[in-house]
């Protein structure tokens, strides 16, 4: 008899969907077996006011399926406005605000230089229990990349947890043992997202053998051992870390180019890798927390009501090695091992 699985449906606390026919092309591959997830605001122009969250959601709801619920972020600036800030997450626009520290990443051109200018509007978010999700990296041209995790926790993230004692906060997308262990040592209002890519690749899928491009993102992925202590921390059940895909699309002429761009794709093969990764460190009975519990309960949001079933056939799974958008073909993230977890609903 073939092995499955029933679990809540699961929801994706951090995602790109991008925008006009990107959106168009990509959002489906979410919302066919996510109920909910935390849109991140990297536009161009970037989400910065509730008006700006309010009208993208609608330009995603015009794409997906009635039963698909974006969770809207506003990007952070020096110049957000505490009071926007609050009026959007009490009016039930907003669920978080996202700090991307100025050239992280992409499309963080816009993000924070001085901290401390952004102390008003955290301190508003630690009186009204609204969510800062950090791209935890610094951005100091002298500090390596593959350090600027670990160094951000120490010169950014600990200061301003200690300056605002109640403030949630999510580390997302968590790349090294370093921030597990800083999140397992903290009070419950600090968690962690971690992706579907960072349990399976480390940087030698990305750099040996010939550079991979697909399997560049950032925060880049780190060495081995950082990515068993990935692996032991999501399959663990701990409540303080949960799933974000960070399914982040770019056409594979941005990725296949002389500077390629940061983002591994996801969304479609995403639970047949997790449910893969999870039977391998057996712990299937956990992936249910990972997928669709312990985000909920950060998020003080009720876990989803209705179920998926994933059931594990003899064949591998067939998923398309790209998807086709009006913008251009975005290449699916390959695991580099056959999967044989097929989600049916
Ligand atoms: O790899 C990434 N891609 N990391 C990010 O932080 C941003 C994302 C994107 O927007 O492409
Ligand atoms: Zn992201």
């Amino acid at each position: 008899m073939s092995q499955s699985i029933t679990i809540p449906r699961p929801d994706d606390w951090h995602l790109h969907l991008r925008d006009g026919a990107m959106l168009a092309g990509i959002a489906p591959e979410t919302a066919r077996h996510f109920a909910r997830a935390i849109i991140m605001p990297n536009l161009v122009p970037p989400v910065v006011t509730s008006a700006d969250a309010t009208a993208y959601r609608e330009r995603i709801l015009a794409v997906t399926s009635a039963d698909f619920i974006p969770l809207m972020t506003l990007y952070l600036t020096e110049d957000t406005d505490p009071a926007d800030v609050v009026a959007a997450h009490k009016g039930g626009i907003i669920s978080a605000v996202k700090l991307y520290p100025a050239g992280a990443t992409t499309n963080s051109a816009s993000g924070v230089v001085n901290f401390e200018n952004v102390y008003p509007v955290l301190e508003a978010m630690a009186e009204n229990g609204i969510p800062l999700l950090c791209h935890g990296e610094v951005t100091d041209s002298e500090i390596d990349i593959f350090d600027r995790e670990a160094v951000f926790i120490d010169r950014v993230l600990d200061p301003i947890r200690q300056k605002f004692q109640g403030l949630k906060v999510v580390m997302e997308h968590i790349t090294t043992a370093d921030a597990v262990a800083y999140v397992q040592d903290q009070p419950e209002n600090l968690a962690a997202t971690i992706t579907t890519h960072h349990l399976v690749i480390n940087r030698n899928h990305i750099l040996v053998g010939g550079i991979k491009p697909h399997y560049y993102c950032l925060p880049v992925a780190k060495r081995e051992r950082h990515r068993q202590a990935l692996v032991n921390a999501a399959i663990s059940g701990d409540k303080r870390f949960f799933h974000g895909t960070d399914s982040a699309p770019h056409t594979d002429d941005a990725k296949e180019s002389a500077c390629g761009c940061a983002g591994c794709f996801t969304a479609t093969n995403t639970l047949s890798i997790l449910a893969h990764v999870f039977e391998n460190g057996s712990a299937l009975q956990n992936l249910e927390r990972f997928t669709s519990r312990n985000g909920p309960g950060f998020y003080g949001l009720p876990v989803n009501s209705d179920t998926i079933t994933l059931v594990k056939s003899d064949s591998p799974v067939e998923y398309p090695a790209k998807i086709e958008t009006d913008a251009g073909p975005v290449t699916v993230f390959d695991p580099g091992f056959p999967l044989f977890w097929r989600v049916v609903q």
